[in-house]
């Protein structure tokens, strides 16, 4: 329940962000709207942003790994964050957005 009910939110605010989404992908503005509600709180086990402990053994993964998994989805973690409006472009800058907080 506590997925699902993040799940909404998120579609819920990146329907909101699809509105005003500009041409350049700002990774801050993805991860605020298509992003936060599982990553700030680590709802369904998903990595905090900022916690290096959570996103170091990811980050080995390499880079290309990461947008793979963000894009087409990963366990629990729903592709592109359950938001399909959103570009691939604006998926990797909020992948970058938030490995640029553990690095
Ligand atoms: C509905 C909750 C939810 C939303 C929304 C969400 N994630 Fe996730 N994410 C997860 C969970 C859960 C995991 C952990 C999956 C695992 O390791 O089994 C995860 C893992 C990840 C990983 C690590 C993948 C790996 O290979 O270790 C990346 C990168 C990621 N998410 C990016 C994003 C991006 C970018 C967005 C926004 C566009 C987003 N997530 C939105 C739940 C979510």
């Amino acid at each position: 329940m506590k997925l699902l009910s993040a799940a909404l939110f998120a579609g819920t605010a990146a329907l909101a962000f699809a509105s005003t989404a500009q041409a350049e992908a700002d990774g801050e503005a993805v991860y605020n709207q298509a992003c936060m509600a599982c990553h700030m709180t680590g709802a369904a086990g998903a990595p905090i942003a900022g916690d290096a402990e959570a996103w170091g053994p990811r980050v080995e993964k390499g880079i290309d790994t990461l947008y793979d998994h963000a894009i087409n989805g990963f366990n629990a973690m729903p592709a592109k964050g359950g938001n399909m409006s959103l570009s691939d472009e604006e998926v990797k800058a909020a992948v970058d957005y938030m490995v640029s907080q553990v690095q």
